[in-house]
């Protein structure tokens, strides 16, 4: 999704502006753009392409300057070209606004500048709302009253940040449905899409709410509300350093994401222990306020939310369903006050995944969302909040954050158990002694993968497979759909993810000798009906991949490659036996010389619904 970028102080406002942007390169674009205000002139500089473009661009005709904003733009309305890339100035060239989000009301706005008499150079949505800044100011030479009045006027989801040679100290952000976010730094401020693009400079930072709108100066910041009344803000400190958002020498995000999963899930267990062993509250919720629960999530996260089902329905005996966000609204779910909505977000700015929320909230449900990234709009809207420490997560192929969210889920399911009286301690602590030894049974996998390479071996003979089948059966099902959506998220190779036993009702036709076949195999209720679907490949001459534990003969017999996990417990055993499927993805991906962190159409938070 689009990137905002702004910086007004002491420094080279062009270099820090580059800098940020290219630290949300992860989030997907297509043209990227930047204005600056120099000696009473603006500035404006835009390419279609990758940000390198645009700092050649910026090397031809260099300026400094103290104030400006910045741009990558994934386009929506409008093909991406340097026309339609964003900053878009106004008729009289004073004014310069970014914007991620959607306006809905463009066309008719847009119609009625027109016959204003405004002039509109580009197909975009966002233009129509520099013009009417310009539009307002006819009715007050006051800029941010203008620009309260119009954003007022905007319908549809909107993180504005701009600036104006009407005030040249400023920049004026507004929010609604979109994430925003305002760095503090020392004579310097800095306004956002994300907090990684100024994490290099400062990690005390102000979330600004919908229908906010704050005046950003290198000596101040101001924030109001849409009556123009001023708020207070908390300021809030990011506990994620700048080396976490880095690739400390490995190939790309992604595979350095695998390789921190050991650490990611020791410090999910450790950071949410204290709850766990209620020594502090998981404040918001009520174990016995609700008798049904509901997730809704999407993505990667959404298969976090299909394996909970299996925690919370055999642990608690509390009836769950989980629900893709996109869908919950329009199915009218039965939802009511004893309902308990659990969201599932890495980045807790899925556009989708707040509207399930909001509706579920609507009809007085109580919501716990289980969320990465602090202070995202997710946290802030749920009662109860459960964070995962995966750290930033850059790479859009998500890896770390969905261990963590199971660790997290896992760890939740427990204490519900615990509080219900549905499960005995004992065995509880029997789980808590298992999830504690999950992240060195990764590490053990991962090192044994750094030495000899297995996966990377079967990835070297199959990226050139034109399709591929993930297989998997009860706990290890969602792990076949995980396996599937991360192949064919950066590889662009077509897979599917289906329970092993539903095979014959239909995917079996597609298997033939050219087709892998990747088999979740390892140790648990189902193992033997799974090894009676691995026959059934066999014998349609498919080439089987086996992800399952040492020591199972017939697996070992019957598979043709073999990939070897420790054995954890059954409900953990999703933890690790993901992490070679993320490999397998990763490598397949990068044996096509792909761009593995950030894979064509993809957004690292898709922010509109
Ligand atoms: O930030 P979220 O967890 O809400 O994101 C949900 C999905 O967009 C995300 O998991 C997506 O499917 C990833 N690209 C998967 O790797």
């Amino acid at each position: 999704m689009c990137g905002i970028v702004g910086y007004v102080g002491k420094d080279n406002a062009k270099d820090v502006i580059v800098d940020g942007l290219k630290r949300l390169e992860y989030r997907g674009y297509d043209s990227a753009g930047i204005a600056l205000i120099v000696d009473g002139e603006l500035f404006t500089y835009k390419r279609q392409g990758k940000i390198r473009e645009l700092e050649i661009e910026l090397r031809r005709k260099p300026v400094y300057s103290n104030i400006g904003i910045g741009h990558t733009r994934w386009a929506t309305h409008g093909k991406p070209d340097d026309i339609n890339a964003h900053p878009h100035v106004d008729c009289s060239g004073k004014i310069a606004l970014v914007h991620n989000g959607i306006i809905e009301n463009y066309a008719e706005l847009r119609r009625e500048l027109l016959q204003k008499g405004h002039r509109f150079t580009s197909q975009t949505d966002t233009e129509v709302i520099v013009h009417l800044i310009e539009e307002e100011l006819k009715n007050s030479s006051i800029f941010f009253k203008a620009f309260l009045r119009a954003v007022k006027k905007l319908h549809g989801s909107y993180a504005l940040a701009v600036i104006t040679l009407y005030q040249p100290d400023t920049i004026f952000v507004a929010r609604k449905d979109s994430p925003l976010v305002i760095g503090l730094g020392d004579g310097e401020n800095f306004v956002a899409s994300d907090v990684p693009a100024f994490l290099s400079y400062t990690n005390r930072v102000i979330f600004l709410d919908d229908f906010e709108l704050a005046t950003v100066k290198s000596s101040g910041i101001f924030v109001f509300n849409f009556d123009g009344e001023e708020v207070e803000k908390k300021v809030v400190t990011i506990p994620w350093s700048l080396s976490q958002a880095e690739k400390a020498g490995y190939k790309h995000f992604m595979l350095k994401e695998i390789n921190e999963q050991p650490r990611a899930v020791a410090d999910t267990i450790s950071g949410n222990l204290s709850w766990f062993r209620e020594e502090t509250e998981l404040e918001g919720i009520d174990p016995f306020g609700f008798n049904r629960i509901q997730i809704v999530a999407c993505g990667t996260s959404y298969h976090a939310g299909l394996i909970a089902k299996f925690y919370l329905e055999n642990f608690v005996r509390i009836p769950v369903e989980v629900d893709y966000a996109s869908e919950y609204r329009y199915r009218d779910p039965i939802v009511d006050e004893k309902t308990l909505v659990i969201s599932i977000t890495q980045s807790g700015e899925t556009a989708d995944t707040l509207a399930a929320m909001r509706l579920a909230k609507s009809k007085g449900a109580r919501l716990l969302t289980v969320c990465n990234v602090i202070g995202s709009t997710a946290t802030r809207e749920a009662d109860t909040v459960i964070y995962t420490y995966a750290g930033p997560e850059i790479s859009v192929a998500s890896t770390k954050a969905f261990t963590t969210q199971l660790t997290a889920l896992f760890l939740f399911s427990l204490w519900i158990a615990r509080e219900r009286g549905t499960m005995k301690n004992e065995k509880i602590e029997g789980y808590l002694k298992h999830l504690l030894e999950v992240p060195s049974r990764i590490e053990a996998f991962l090192s044994l993968e750094r030495e000899k390479g297995a996966v990377k071996q079967i990835a070297l003979e199959f990226y050139r497979a034109k399709d591929a089948l993930y297989l998997g059966r009860n706990v290890n099902y969602p792990i076949a759909l995980e396996g599937a959506l991360k192949l064919k998220e950066i590889s662009y190779i077509h897979a599917e993810g289906y329970p092993a036993g539903e095979m014959k009702h239909g995917p079996i036709a597609l298997i033939d000798e050219k087709v892998p076949v990747v088999f979740v195999a390892t140790k648990g209720k189902v193992l033997d009906k799974v090894v009676s679907n691995i026959e059934e490949v066999k014998a349609r001459k498919g080439r089987v991949i086996a992800v399952t534990n040492p020591g199972i003969k017939k697996v070992k017999e019957l598979a043709e490659f073999i990939i070897e996990v420790p054995e954890v417990d059954e409900y953990l055993s999703p933890i690790v036996n993901v992490v070679p499927l993320q490999l397998f993805a990763y490598y397949i991906a990068d044996f096509l010389g792909y761009d593995v962190d950030q894979p064509r159409n993809l957004a690292k938070s898709v922010t509109v619904e």
